[in-house]
């Protein structure tokens, strides 16, 4: 474990990340980064200057100044600066979205699961890459709100992605999926079952579990804990609740296992990420 994210072993347990990786042939940075397993949450990778290389062999492209990547959670990471070129800068955001997001995470075109945008109108790049900065400042202050604010920049960031997208009504998800989502976001406080969702939208609970997977990406279980969790932290500097109060306010019955999840996903217990940011 180490705390540099722009090196490996760096642990991505939390809800947002942001940097820039300033990689130059032969400094420190310049090695391929490698998760064939994809990471838990999403990547959103703009290169800033310089050329990279995404993935090998047939399925290798490039990818130069202004152009976007999108990694959705599980998907492989295989990327590096491209030969031909001295450096690749690039600027990222680790994130787990929100619920409603969903929609605006698919874009047009997609190579192995990785969505790619090429040809931002330059105007549109200067202002992306302005985001993609205050991201990743706010994303170090440790004050209450600042982890709202960073959300709130990132939603404009991917609504202006999704703006230039050739044909913006393309690749929805299956509104049955949606149905669920919405379903769990009104309800993220009670205990539902995964049988109780699927006979919602008229689906068996294993033909869900599979829709929701290839959809989100994940399983029904963990983006509920996603959500719960996410509401928690905002709960934990915003409210004077109790962690027990926050716990079942959030749909755990029991506080244990809330620290638990807590701990597995932010990093740290629900008790000192009040402490740290309070
Ligand atoms: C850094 C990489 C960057 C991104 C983050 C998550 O090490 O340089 O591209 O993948 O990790």
């Amino acid at each position: 474990m180490q705390n540099d994210p722009l090196k490996p072993g760096y642990d991505f347990n939390a809800h947002l990340v942001a940097g820039l990786t300033p990689i130059s042939k032969g400094n420190d940075l310049d090695f391929v980064i490698d998760r064939p397993n994809g990471m838990k949450g999403f990547i959103i990778n703009l290169t800033v200057k310089g050329q990279g290389t995404v993935f090998h062999g047939d399925e290798s492209f490039t990818v130069n100044e202004g152009d976007l990547l999108l990694f959705p959670t599980g998907v492989p990471h295989y990327y590096h600066r491209s030969e031909e070129a001295e450096d690749w800068y690039h600027r990222w955001i680790y994130f787990r979205p929100r619920a409603y997001w969903i929609n605006r995470l698919k874009w047009e075109n997609c190579i192995n699961g990785v969505f790619i945008t090429k040809g931002v109108h330059i105007d549109d790049q200067e202002k992306l890459e302005l985001l993609f900065k205050q991201i990743e400042e706010l994303s170090k202050q440790d004050e209450p709100y600042s982890d709202e604010l960073t959300l709130n920049l990132l939603e404009q960031l991917l609504i202006r992605c999704k703006m230039n997208q050739p044909n913006l009504i393309k690749k929805r998800v299956d509104p049955r999926i949606t149905e669920v989502l919405n379903y769990m976001a009104k309800h993220l406080n009670e205990d539902f079952s995964n049988e109780k969702l699927a006979e919602l939208v008229c689906l068996s609970p294993s033909r869900l579990g599979h829709l929701f997977r290839d959809e989100v990406g994940m399983t029904i279980t963990q983006w509920r804990d996603d959500q719960r969790i996410s509401r928690a932290k905002q709960l934990l500097v915003t409210s004077n609740y109790s962690i027990n109060q926050i716990s079942r306010l959030i749909g755990y019955s029991d506080p244990l296992y809330f620290s638990r999840v807590f701990k597995n996903k932010a990093g740290l217990s629900p008790k000192l990420y009040r402490e740290k940011v309070m």
